[in-house]
């Protein structure tokens, strides 16, 4: 057992420069102490190094997409060595593109060793985009559809088969910002939604009590944390800050009920942007959520005594 942190120091995917500084942000937060605090065991394998971003304009609707097909290949490969070692890999990015090499890798991962696989995507945005949908050419936008294998086959093939996951293995929560041609793709996939108006009718608790519906001893659970799905109130240090997201509060309880099922195996925290934050409270909350999801609660747990 044991948990690897992987910091990818890149934007290469993302409308805003900045979120290459995310790894050392989350360690400058404390990530590592914090989780050896709750008695796990830690091992800092540094950053992943890969092409610089060249700041270029959208070719055939994708900007940068060699150098995100680069890095995401390095990290498919990261993350993989890790999980097959029997390690909890956190990946600290970067922007979201990343999602692309990180979940293939648990995808391919969990069909090698049999898991059923279950992601759980914390993100403001669907992230469902394609090169004809995108307003932005962004691929931080685009990389669910990556995974259920719409889109070029640098990024669509990163794992043993294409898609890497089916559709059914994924559960959005928080989601209120989606694009008007993305809106259609999301629907016709037939990707379960937990949009913010759900969570405002239902309340979290229920929310996540479905996210995690069908969830069992072998479940492999996956949590790919944008932290703009965080109210920007609390969460400034990101490039695309979308209003009336989840307060402390609720995005604690997430956490809490995903570390109640005992089946986190890999997680992906990205989007992290230090030089929009404030004094670093972005990353410092980030950790905080961490800490939660790794099972640190306020009085002793049942299971405990
Ligand atoms: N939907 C917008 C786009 O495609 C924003 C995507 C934001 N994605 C993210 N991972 N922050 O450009
Ligand atoms: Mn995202
Ligand atoms: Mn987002
Ligand atoms: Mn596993």
């Amino acid at each position: 057992g044991g948990v690897s942190l992987i910091g990818v120091p890149t934007d290469i995917g993302a409308g805003t420069l900045g979120s290459r500084m995310g790894p050392e942000a989350l360690r400058v937060a404390g990530i590592a102490p914090a989780l050896q605090a709750l008695g796990v065991k830690v091992r800092d394998r540094g950053n992943l190094q890969g092409p610089a971003n060249p700041w270029l304009a959208a070719v055939n609707g994708f900007r940068h997409l060699p150098e995100v097909a680069l890095w995401n290949r390095l990290l498919h490969d990261a993350m993989h060595a890790e999980l097959r070692a029997g390690r909890l890999p956190i990946m600290l990015g970067g922007d979201h593109c990343l999602g692309i090499g990180s979940i293939s890798a648990v995808a391919r991962h969990c069909r090698a060793s049999g898991q059923p696989l279950r992601v759980l995507w914390f993100d403001a945005h669907a992230d469902f985009n394609t090169a004809t949908l995108t307003p932005s050419g962004n691929i931080h936008g685009m990389p669910v559809a990556c995974l259920c294998g719409q889109g070029p086959e640098e990024l669509t093939g990163l794992a043993d088969r294409v898609p890497a996951m089916a559709p059914a293995d994924i559960r959005q929560i928080g989601i209120r910002s989606v694009d008007a041609g993305e809106k259609r793709l999301v629907h016709d996939m037939g990707i379960e939604v937990f949009d913010m108006r759900c969570i405002d009718e239902w309340g979290m608790r229920q929310v996540m009590e479905h996210a995690l519906a069908g969830v069992d001893h072998r479940t492999h659970l996956h949590v790919s944390l944008d932290v703009d799905f965080l109210d920007p109130d609390i969460a400034p240090g990101v490039g695309t800050t979308v209003r009336g997201g989840p307060t402390y509060r609720e995005a604690q309880l997430c956490m809490e009920m995903i570390a109640d099922t005992g089946r986190l195996g890999s997680l992906d925290v990205v989007e992290l942007n230090p030089a929009l934050d404030v004094r670093n409270q972005t990353a410092e909350l980030a950790v905080d959520l961490i800490e939660s999801l790794f099972g640190k609660s306020t009085l002793m747990r049942q299971a405990d005594g």
